[in-house]
């Protein structure tokens, strides 16, 4: 496998996100790879002088067309043509304010992990002896004898193929075995061919496939879709109501996933000008009901009291029972999930983080927040239903992330500042813009501790009297997109404060039943493509977050993905997710006596 650096990406305000990169690749790929806008506008050739970065690390010599680009005082202060600037080493690369830097959805993120040298999936060429006629030994046998390290399980219709290659007479015969597990021949040919896997992400929102060269370990191309099942349900919840109250509730959406996938499969082989049957392994993580309706399996259980589902453990399909488009031999492997709410997104997540990791804090935010706490080796996992007010819903102005959404918002001179994804008029607010705002407000004076609008607000804000309380009249209807004003309610705090109160209260009971302070922590993870987006310093100063020193807390973005593809490629991994399930705890929150204490106590600012 390529040798891998680390590359360090720091924001305006500090804040750090690390991934690791292909040894040799330029910033400008690297920056694509893992999922941020260069700002170049020639593809990467060198020559529209946008793609400007500042570097620090082990990089390439300046090349003359970033001469022509960059003034003497820029490469002087260590800016590069990012196009041009080649990652010898370890490198960090600082954002600019003024650049219009912005998160891609689709991004992979290569996060720190153990990657061993070598995939565990490949060829294994190997010779046998033709059949002789005195002493005729099954070619089965023959085979075996020759691959004493492995167990060889193969199709009755791979038998039927080998038939035609076992002449009696014929001398030595060379044969390829397809090992999709470690020391396991799946499948044995004649012709040596390359293998290729998809690992796969289901996110009730959003879809994401990796197509993958399964012996080298290359991600050949990425794939991100809407998740089409929401047009029967924006949440998982609602989606299992409409399994619940619908004959075919549940194979509609089933075939919806699958034709999903099959679309994501199509797009990956296209641009990659391979073919569906190169195709051989896939791995699949998603939050537990994604991983019943990827199969098909009922979700009923899901819809009430203990909401438990029908499996959680590691299951292995044939893509051919799942109607997926891949070579009919090839396997579909569902990562195990760790219980309750916590899926095998959040399995997946784990991978990412180095075993050798003992104390840390994972937080993946979204309508459903999962969380876990390693200390000292021991692992505890809960769910926090937290509700659509990180993503926007549920906000009198929230929106989801994208062209229009206001992602930051900041002070100057005590007068609010936005910055709009796209740079255009804004259209509303998306979480991180949310919680930027929040922080803000609180730091001015303008929000209480209990949540209430105070004196300040009225002074520094035109204030309205809406249907349900004071609104702050944040942009005035001649600054936006719609015309309309943008507002904050005093319910949208209140939504706020609901759901910042159901995560900081997992984390708290969890952090409780494990009986370890916030200073014993380790690092603390956000996960998610949304945790990609959110300030530290806002979420701790609106109470999401324990206090913690600030550069504690790494945003690992789509790790989910990112284990999908570690198991896809390492049966080490694979079996890591194994013995997770086994050995992380699930804390029911509900069940825990100080559950209603914590939440009253975490309502507050
Ligand atoms: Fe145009 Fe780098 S992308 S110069």
């Amino acid at each position: 496998m390529d040798e891998q650096v680390r590359l360090t990406i720091v924001e305006p305000d500090g804040t750090k996100h690390a991934y690791w990169i292909v040894k040799g690749k330029t910033l400008w790929e690297a920056l694509q790879t893992t999922g941020w806008e260069t700002g170049g506008s020639c593809g990467g050739q060198g020559t529209c002088g946008k793609c400007k970065v500042r570097v620090r690390g082990d990089v390439s010599s300046i090349a003359p067309n970033e001469q022509e680009f960059l003034i003497p005082d820029e490469l002087k202060n260590g800016y590069r043509l990012a196009c041009q600037c080649i990652a010898n080493g370890d490198v960090e690369v600082c954002l600019d304010h003024e650049k219009p830097f912005h998160w891609a959805k689709k991004g992979l993120c290569l996060y720190e992990t153990q990657i061993p040298n070598q995939s565990d999936v490949g060829i294994r060429q190997f010779y046998i002896s033709g059949l002789q006629k005195e002493f005729p030994i099954p070619i089965f046998d023959r085979i075996k004898s020759a691959l004493p390290d492995f167990s060889v399980e193969i199709s009755v219709e791979n038998f039927n193929d080998l038939t035609q290659l076992d002449r009696p007479g014929r001398p030595t015969i060379e044969l390829c075995g397809i090992v999709l597990e470690k020391k396991k021949i799946s499948y044995v040919m004649k012709k040596k061919q390359t293998l290729y896997g998809i690992a796969l992400d289901l996110g009730s929102t959003s879809l994401f496939a990796a197509l993958v060269d399964l012996e080298n370990g290359e991600v050949m191309a990425v794939s991100s879709h809407t998740n089409m099942q929401r047009i029967y349900g924006e949440d998982i919840i609602s989606r299992v109501s409409y399994c619940v109250e619908h004959e075919n509730g549940l194979e509609t959406l089933h075939r919806i996933l699958i034709n999903n996938v099959n679309h994501m499969i199509d797009e990956l082989v296209e641009k990659t000008a391979l073919q569906s049957n190169m195709l051989f392994k896939v791995t699949v993580v998603g939050n537990p009901v994604m991983l019943h309706l990827f199969l098909g399996v009922a979700t009923t259980g899901f819809a009430l009291a203990p909401y438990a589902g029908m499996f959680s453990d590691e299951m292995t399909y044939s893509g051919e029972q799942l109607g997926l488009q891949i070579n009919p031999i090839g396997r579909v492997w569902i990562l195990p999930q760790l219980g309750g709410f916590v899926g095998a997104d959040t399995t997946s997540c784990l991978l990412t983080i180095g075993k050798e990791i003992k104390s840390f804090l994972l937080i993946d935010i979204g309508t459903n927040g999962e969380i876990v706490l390693g200390h000292n080796g021991a692992m505890w996992a809960a769910s926090a239903a937290a509700g659509p007010a990180f993503e926007g819903g549920a906000i009198t102005c929230g929106m989801r992330a994208g062209e229009g959404a206001i992602d930051r918002v900041y002070t100057e001179e005590d007068r609010l500042q936005f910055s709009v994804i796209g740079n255009g008029l804004p259209r509303g607010l998306c979480g991180s813009g949310i919680i930027d705002l929040i922080a803000v407000l609180l730091r001015m004076g303008c929000i209480e501790e209990n949540g209430a609008f105070s004196q300040r607000a009225r002074e520094i804000f035109q204030v309205e009297q809406g249907l349900w309380g004071e609104e702050l009249v944040l942009i005035k209807g001649t600054m936006t997109a719609s015309a309309s004003p943008l507002i904050l309610t005093q319910e949208d705090v209140r939504q706020i404060q609901l759901a910042k109160s159901a995560i900081k209260s997992a984390i708290d009971l969890i952090m409780a039943h494990a009986n370890i302070s916030k200073e014993e922590l380790g690092p603390v993870y956000l996960a998610g493509a949304f945790g990609n987006y959110l300030r530290s310093e806002s979420m701790m100063r609106i109470g999401l977050l324990p206090e913690v020193e600030t550069d504690k807390i790494i945003n690992i973005g789509n790790a989910a993905a990112q284990g999908a593809i570690l198991a896809l490629l390492f049966d080490d991994k694979m079996k890591e997710s194994r013995s997770l399930k086994e050995n992380v705890r699930y804390v029911e929150l509900a069940e825990q006596k100080d559950f209603q204490d914590i939440f009253l106590k975490n309502l507050n600012f």
